[in-house]
């Protein structure tokens, strides 16, 4: 494995080295706005295996598809079944944090898709990744860079723990931005469906086909089953899941909020030998007040009042427990609006369904 920084500026060879690795059917974690990927050229089936074997994951979950450049889009998808609202989208997010799931064409390796008809498609708006892609001359295949059901990765330092030796290349870029794994959208009976909810959030894409052509999927706070027929096979699995056990809780009121969180300290204090709470920065020199024995460590995630603050941070907040190691922690909820909805949807899954709503 082999490390290249970008994080100042771009070296022409040293991404040619690795594009070219990509091109011949080799893999290399790179950055994107919303989290690192790792990645395969996407039209060669035996390169795709290669990241499915390095992340642990599931064959029954597709993968998403990028591009850099509008005409990329025919090398994957059949251009006559897109339909002009398809269009319209892709013009208005892309580049950008938003993956459309879209009529594949047979040329597509059956692994990228989980043997849909379809391909999840998205241009990421960060030059290192569209620069690879561009250099690669083929579309890329990239899930999030992370062990599968582990929390997405970040920051490349926890990434080349994870799995750094499980792949050719990493291209360290920085911290990535939006934190959170694009808005995945489908076309449903004429609606826009919204599989898995970002930082495009349903107020902007109702901006631009209409207020009552935009809806959320069902599963998007829900459990899935196993035997379920899902929209995204993502849905299904396990997800963003920190070793420790964990309890996300919410409330509108901050009071009935904090009040909730000195309960669970108190009735688990004697019980247990560490509790994290991960918080809002607001709330931590409160919290502390309640440090009985000094078992309780604070993670700071952001401020209340910035929830892209808190997108970038979440996965790497999620990722300290597992170094830190409590018995417990509990996590503070943000409102279900917005990017909100991006956020709770993965701390849902983080903690396992085990959500107190207040
Ligand atoms: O921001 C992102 O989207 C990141 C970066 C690396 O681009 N990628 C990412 O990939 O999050 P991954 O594999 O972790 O998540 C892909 C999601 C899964 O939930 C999968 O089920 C869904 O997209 N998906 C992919 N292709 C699909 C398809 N044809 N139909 C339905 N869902 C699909
Ligand atoms: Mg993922």
């Amino acid at each position: 494995m082999k490390i290249f920084n970008f994080t100042k500026d771009i070296d022409i060879y040293s991404m040619n080295e690795c594009a070219e690795c990509i091109r011949l059917g080799g893999t290399a974690i790179f950055p994107t706005e919303t989290v690192y990927g790792i990645g395969a050229n996407a039209l060669n089936f035996k390169a795709v295996e290669k990241i499915f074997k390095a992340k642990g994951r599931p064959s029954d979950n597709p993968l998403i598809v990028h591009i850099s450049d509008f005409n990329m889009l025919d090398q994957v998808v059949d251009m006559q079944k897109v339909t002009d609202t398809e269009t319209i989208l892709m013009k208005s997010f892309w580049p950008g944090p938003f993956t459309i799931i879209l009529p594949k064409k047979s040329c597509v390796p059956d692994n990228v898709t989980a043997r849909l008809e379809t391909v999840g498609v998205r241009m990421p708006d960060n030059l290192v990744a569209l620069e690879l892609i561009r250099q690669a001359g083929v579309p890329i295949a990239a899930p999030s860079a992370n062990i599968s059901g582990k929390p997405s990765g970040t920051d490349v330092l926890d990434i080349i723990d994870e799995i750094g030796d499980r792949v050719d290349y990493i291209i360290d870029g920085g911290k990535t931005d939006v934190g959170i794994e694009s808005t995945v959208v489908k076309l449903v009976e004429g609606k826009v469906k919204i599989l898995r909810p970002g930082k495009i959030t349903k107020e902007d894409i109702e901006a631009v086909v209409g207020k009552d052509n935009v809806i959320l999927d069902g599963k998007i706070f829900k459990k899935a089953e196993a035997q379920e027929k899902v929209e995204s096979p993502g849905m299904k699995h396990r997800h963003y899941a920190p070793d420790a056990k964990c309890v996300l809780v919410y409330s509108d009121n901050e009071t009935i909020l904090l009040d909730k969180i000195k309960e669970l300290i108190v009735d688990n204090v004697d019980k247990l030998s560490k509790i994290c709470v991960l918080g809002y920065n607001e709330h931590k020199e409160i919290i502390n007040k309640y440090n009985i024995e000094d078992k309780i460590q604070y993670i700071s995630v952001g401020s209340m009042e910035d929830l892209n603050e808190i997108s970038k941070n979440i996965f790497s907040s999620l990722r300290k427990l597992d170094k830190i190691k409590p018995d417990i922690c509990i996590i503070e909820g943000v409102a279900k609006r917005g990017l909100g909805i991006g956020i709770m949807n993965r701390l849902i899954r983080a903690c396992e369904y085990n959500f107190i709503e207040l």
